[in-house]
């Protein structure tokens, strides 16, 4: 047979299953963009550098739902604004809190296991058996507020050698940042020069800078196995860092002492005594342990890079944070959390940071798990959902001149937190981030201890940074910039 005769073939084979898919998709889909054969609709944002920007143009022609077709029949649905992203993941959480399981590369990579891709009983039992762990870090010899002041105080004095010149410091806060889960998760920080743990972050990297819920290998799996292809990478990236946690459960299982707790690595050990064996095994609890790294160290290192971009770019409120500290913590002892009553600024620019900078624009993907009637359509079952978080959090409708930096619409007029249900960074509902408090902890402690001790200045000589969002996976980040950090 020749090479055009078995294309000719795979060509009408395709058509055929194309129109069998067809046929049976429910009428009442929601509206959107026309797919064209096999690619759908992954061509229209192609090597994006700003996907959720992209998708905003969807919903001004077709409104809050919109219907795309990823490859020959993977459909996404697009949820926008706050009321159909509430109506959803509240009122409707129970038909929407699931995570897809039909995209190649994710289920090569999680199995429908752990927490962040995991369904089901098992999920709700690890999520919470997580959650319990993380609320209450009450083992090990040092808390976990003691630990993130600690690794604050080295991360300060690693700024202070840099001796105010001009730098990029992301890495050295994402090294920072990934030490306090180090700390919670195998009991002891890296060292910022420890080649496994440069390993981790470049990891971590990898899979934030690519994976997303729309990645052509998810639809299209022939590409993953591409040289160089991005699915690829993530595979790569993930396998390296299971050997790595692998490694480490060896380890701690070695030396493992029921009366000497040292970790979450020994909380789990300990729980297999006596908890369900089906939630606490050695296949979970790697799958956390990968969850936690990836979920937490890019996620809130992100936010502390676009932080102090933003301290830079506004030194009036640089200027309140710090006279705030001064007032009311002084230089003598550490910012601890018992100061957060009196630091409400700070609290209202870490608000602010999060909101502006859409850390995670289009959330996690969602899926449901039977037919859904949804704002009038049809939410066909395996449809890949993303909640544009992005659409909510600068909303003109909500917010006033919402593309500003402004920590005051956070604050009453006596200088107290509002309570904003649009703020919904952490998305809401069954599946809404774990590590919110902990996230929310580190960027208070870190962002104290660091104003208290230094200012971020643009290096004389340069422009304003830039403050675009460059979102090509997961995260939403800035583009590179140099700082000068300069002791007080
Ligand atoms: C500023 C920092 C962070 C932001 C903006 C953020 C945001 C989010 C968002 C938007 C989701 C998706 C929720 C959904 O699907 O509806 C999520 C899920 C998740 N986050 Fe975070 N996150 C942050 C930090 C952290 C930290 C520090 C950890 C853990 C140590 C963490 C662990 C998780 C986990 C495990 C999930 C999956 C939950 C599930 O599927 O049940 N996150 N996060």
């Amino acid at each position: 047979m020749t090479v055009f005769e078995l294309l000719l073939i795979a060509v009408v084979l395709l058509v055929i299953m194309y129109t069998f898919v067809m046929s049976r998709l429910p009428k009442n889909l929601p509206p959107g963009p026309t797919p064209i054969p096999v690619v759908g609709n992954l061509l229209d944002f192609h090597g994006s550098r700003q996907m959720y920007k992209d998708f905003l143009k969807y919903r001004e022609k077709y409104g809050n739902v919109v219907r795309l077709v990823l490859g020959p029949f993977q459909n996404v649905i697009l949820v926008f604004g706050h009321k159909a992203i509430h109506k959803a993941l509240i009122e409707q959480g129970k038909y929407f809190k699931f995570r897809p399981t039909k995209l190649y590369v994710n289920e090569k990579v999680f199995h429908s296991k752990g927490i962040a891709f995991g369904n089901g009983e098992i999920h709700q039992k690890l999520r919470r058996f997580t959650l319990l762990t993380l609320k209450d870090f009450g083992v090990g010899k040092k808390s976990l507020e003691e630990r993130i002041q600690d690794e604050a105080c080295i991360l300060a004095d690693e700024l202070e050698s840099y001796g105010g010149q001009p730098r990029d410091i992301r890495k050295i806060l994402q090294r920072a940042v990934a030490n306090i889960i180090a700390g919670i998760i195998y009991g002891s920080r890296l060292d910022y020069g420890d080649p496994d743990f440069l390993r981790l972050i470049q990891n971590i990297d990898t899979i934030f800078a690519i994976q997303s819920g729309n990645l052509p290998e998810n639809v299209l799996p022939f590409l993953a196995y591409l040289p160089n292809s991005k699915g690829r990478k993530i595979l790569n990236a993930y396998d390296d860092m299971s050997r790595y946690a692998k490694r480490r459960i060896k380890e701690h299982r070695e030396t493992f002492d029921p009366n000497n707790i040292r970790d979450f690595v020994d909380l789990y050990l300990k729980a297999e005594e006596h908890e369900d064996e089906e939630v606490v095994n050695e296949e979970n609890m790697f799958r956390v342990i990968v969850d936690l790294f990836n979920a937490g160290t890019d996620t809130t290192a992100t936010t502390l890079v676009w932080s102090i971009l933003y301290l830079m770019n506004n030194p009036d409120v640089q200027d309140k944070c710090q006279k705030e500290i001064t007032e009311n913590v002084g230089s003598g002892r550490a910012v601890s959390l018992k100061d957060k009553e009196r630091l409400q600024y700070l609290d209202a620019t870490i608000k602010e940071t999060l909101r502006l900078a859409s850390i995670v624009p289009l959330g996690v993907p969602h899926t449901v798990q039977e037919d859904t009637q949804f704002e009038g359509y049809t939410i066909h079952k395996e449809s890949t959902i993303i909640f544009h978080l992005n659409s909510v959090l600068t909303d003109p409708n909500i917010w006033e001149m919402p593309e500003e930096f402004h920590p005051e619409r956070f604050l009453t007029e006596e200088g107290k937190q509002k309570e904003k249900e649009f703020f919904i960074p952490f998305s809401i509902g069954p599946r809404s981030c774990l590590g919110k408090h902990l996230a929310m902890m580190e960027l208070f402690l870190f962002l104290g201890n660091l104003l208290q001790r230094f200012t971020f200045k643009i290096p004389p000589g340069c422009l304003t940074p830039s403050v675009e969002r460059v979102n090509t996976g997961i995260t939403c980040q800035p583009h590179p910039y140099l700082v000068c950090v300069v002791p007080n």
